[in-house]
């Protein structure tokens, strides 16, 4: 593991990291490589080029950790928006199978964390926005975030998923409990976005030691895979990448059925690689002012980036 990692997640939390980050242009220039922009009109104008070379989206309005009603509102308000604006785009270059277009939200940004009712107030905005997508033709997958919101964010997917059977779950291989959550949603046929998990989280509940992780996600990539999941692969990893190729030709599945997922910013040349030889692949798209801990989670996952941050504040 990148010894660094638990302090740049550390300094997630930091107002004044944030403020050198903003008052530098090579740092914002940072940002940009993995954010295209605050304002709506920055991040269709990003989509519209992925849209174009043949790659689907899935769109995060940045935000989380709401602890104010008014602010989750806001965020189901955005997503609405948002939705409008994606339904409009020209989808003609993507292959079919799957749709399109995407929106990923975090269930702490819709108010999973106002007190007790919280989850309920999350989940009924869950619904919200996949009545509107469904309208739209735009499919929603709900992020994973730290351990302690994992059961919470996988009972009201269990109870929104129901009446939208696209709407999709993300399983952090790093956790223990992932393979058993795996071989759940495979039974139910749910399209499951597997990544290796992005939070500091503790040795009670999740691998430490980068091996045992990879481990840990083709154990469950091959229980979604033999099984009757949907598989989002969501990694940039060059071994897993080939482990899933592997997997889907001894499974059959064809593209849309399956789909490689990578972030804004990274191994661009790849997803156009994947795409071009004929692969489903879709990018995540983050958007919005709170860009700071998104950032802060792509740093800490590779050291070249943390140097580029450092010369980047340094060079202010
Ligand atoms: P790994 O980190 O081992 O990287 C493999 C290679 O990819 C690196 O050697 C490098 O070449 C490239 N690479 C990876 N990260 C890079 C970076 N930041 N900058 C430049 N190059 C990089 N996590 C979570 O906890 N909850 C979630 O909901 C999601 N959602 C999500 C959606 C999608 C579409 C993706 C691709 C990822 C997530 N993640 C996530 C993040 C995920 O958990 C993980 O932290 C990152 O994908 C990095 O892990 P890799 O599998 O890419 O491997």
């Amino acid at each position: 593991m990148n010894p660094l990692r638990p302090a740049i997640l550390a300094a997630a939390g930091s107002e004044r990291v944030k403020r050198l980050l903003t008052s530098s242009p090579a740092a914002a220039a940072l940002v940009r490589r993995f954010v295209p922009g605050e304002s709506r009109a920055e991040l269709v104008a990003a989509v519209r080029e992925l849209l174009a070379s043949g790659r689907a989206v899935s769109v995060d309005f940045l935000g989380e950790n709401t602890t104010d009603r008014s602010r989750a509102d806001a965020a189901v308000a955005e997503y609405l928006a948002l939705i409008n604006d994606l339904a409009a785009l020209d989808t003609s270059a993507v292959p079919r199978g799957a749709a399109p277009l995407e929106v990923s939200v975090k269930l702490s940004a819709l108010g999973q964390a106002l007190g007790s009712d919280g989850p309920a107030i999350a989940t009924e905005n869950l619904r919200v926005l996949c009545t509107k997508a469904a309208e739209a033709g735009v499919w929603v997958t709900v992020d994973a975030e730290d351990h302690t919101t994992t059961a919470r964010t996988l009972a009201a997917i269990r109870e929104v998923r129901p009446d939208f059977w696209w709407l999709g779950t993300v399983v952090q291989a790093y956790l223990y409990r992932s393979e058993d959550d795996c071989r759940e949603l495979a039974e139910v046929g749910a399209r499951v976005r597997l990544c290796k998990g992005a939070y500091r989280e503790p040795d009670t509940v999740a691998y430490q030691p980068r091996a045992e992780v990879d481990r840990a996600y083709l154990r469950c990539l091959r229980v979604l895979m033999r099984g009757d999941a949907r598989p989002l692969v969501a990694s940039h990893d060059p071994g897993l990448l080939a482990a899933a190729a592997d997997l889907v030709t001894q499974t059959a599945r064809r593209p849309g059925e399956m789909e490689y997922q990578m972030l804004y910013g990274i191994r661009a040349d790849e997803q156009l690689r994947l795409a071009g030889r004929g692969d489903f692949v879709r990018v995540y798209v983050p958007y919005g002012g709170q860009w700071y801990g998104y950032l802060m989670r792509r740093l800490a996952e590779r050291p070249a980036n943390l140097a580029f941050f450092l010369r980047a504040v340094a060079g202010r």
